[in-house]
């Protein structure tokens, strides 16, 4: 017979040989997603005895992630803001840092108006391009009733990915799921108020230098964003200047500001903001749509 105890020890070692960053951590996670449990509950049942069914469900996992598949993959569903997502294998894990561009726009649209404050049907229309999971716009959905969401994807691993996750979060009567590139498959008849997106972003040469399970499993197309990092910012920030009613919001890399700044500054945003993530890095440029009649 082998305790959880003993299985989580094992678990760690075997992955700490295969060079996993927190094999225990990890170990931790499978564990829990096989017993359907989250960690902290764990140390609540070191001494329970593991079923054969338990650890034939555990291997593979463990295998996987011993092969540096993200870890998120493996997992039931993934934390993010205040939701929980499922992410299908080739389709990006939502990271921490992502989290700065939901707060920006949160900022951006207002605080959620409390009982008789405001119009109950008012509306807030955004395009989240480069969905992925679904994270930027099923997150902001689910924190503001006026919300509406476009969300859209070149990738069918990723569309599969969002639907899956609007159906898990009942978000499906806000959240209609578009393939495509950029803003195209939104209706010309559709308004949209803001455009909020984390697309790829990395220089291509840079990647081969990321760890493994960003390097050999996570997507080139969620990723890649050409020679200088900057190419589909090069694409979008105009699209969004003539589509966009009140504003974009971007993730950007660490040292992507100036230049991501300045491709707003020239489409004619006006009150740009660089913002910084929980780290103190540049992580979110926005900006808005000049107000015609104010005539900035
Ligand atoms: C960095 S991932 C972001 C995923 C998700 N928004 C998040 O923050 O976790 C970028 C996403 O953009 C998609 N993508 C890349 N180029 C695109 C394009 N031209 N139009 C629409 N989506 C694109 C990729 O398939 C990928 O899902």
């Amino acid at each position: 017979m082998i305790t959880l105890l003993d299985l989580l020890r094992r678990t760690e070692a075997w992955l700490a040989q295969r060079g996993v960053p927190q094999p225990r951590l990890d170990a931790e996670r499978l564990i829990a997603t096989v017993l359907g449990t989250n960690r902290l509950q764990l140390y609540l049942m070191y001494d329970r005895p593991m079923a054969d069914e338990e650890l034939d469900a555990l291997r593979p996992l463990v295998k996987r992630r011993g092969e540096r598949e993200p870890i998120g993959w493996l997992m039931s569903t993934v934390g993010f803001h205040d939701i929980e997502l499922a992410v299908h294998p080739g389709v990006l894990v939502p990271r921490p840092d992502t989290e700065a561009l939901v707060e920006a726009v949160r900022a951006a649209i207002g605080p959620v108006p409390g009982p008789g404050e405001a119009d109950p049907d008012a509306r807030c229309f955004l395009a989240d391009v480069g969905c992925g999971s679904g994270a930027i716009g099923l997150a902001l959905a689910a924190a503001d009733p006026r919300v509406r969401v476009f969300a859209i994807d070149l990738s069918d691993a990723a569309i599969a990915c969002t639907k899956d996750n609007v159906a898990r979060l009942g978000l499906a009567d806000r959240v209609a799921v578009l393939k495509g590139p950029m803003l195209l498959p939104v209706p010309e008849a559709r308004p949209i108020d803001w455009v909020v997106s984390n697309p790829p972003y990395i220089p291509s040469d840079d990647l081969l230098q990321l760890e493994p399970e960003v390097r050999d499993h996570e997507p080139r197309l969620a990723l890649d964003g050409g020679p200088d990092g900057l190419a589909v910012y090069r694409a979008l920030v105009p699209a969004a200047r003539a589509r966009a009613r009140a504003g974009l919001a971007v993730e950007i890399g660490h040292d992507q500001g100036p230049a991501v700044r300045a491709l707003f500054e020239a489409a004619g945003f006006v009150d740009l903001k660089v913002l910084g993530d929980l780290a103190g890095r540049d992580r979110v440029v926005i900006g808005r749509i000049p107000n015609p009649s104010s005539g900035s």
